[in-house]
């Protein structure tokens, strides 16, 4: 691997296609990391946290929401009627890190 190269990890991702597995670049949001997965995503304000059309859930053991998700992005997830308060995160404020390999992403059912 040069210098140049990004680490990647294998994401476990769900959308309207099916389950699949892709892989992703550590440090990078989800957001571009899925769109650049062909993964069918929405991102209607381009990331700036002000759509929530970029709804995913995070399938995982290990992470607590509560402590992770700033109240700004809180408020925008609870006003999605698909809101789940143990998963429902913004693509674009969520960082690919290695801890998210043992996760399922789930794209969330458009409002
Ligand atoms: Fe709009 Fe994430 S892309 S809130």
């Amino acid at each position: 691997m040069s210098n140049q190269e990004q680490p990647v990890i294998d994401l476990l991702v769900v959308d309207d296609a099916g389950e699949r597995r892709v892989q992703v670049q550590l440090g990078e949001t989800m957001l571009t990391s899925l769109q650049d997965a062909n993964v069918a995503v929405g991102s209607v304000c381009g990331g700036n946290m002000s759509c929530g059309t970029c709804h995913i859930y995070v399938e995982a053991d290990s992470v607590d929401f509560e402590r992770v998700r700033s109240p700004e992005e809180t408020a925008l997830l609870e006003d999605s009627r698909h809101f789940r308060r143990g998963q429902s995160r913004l693509a674009c404020q969520v960082e690919v890190t290695a801890a998210l390999a043992a996760a399922r992403i789930v794209v969330a059912p458009d409002e």
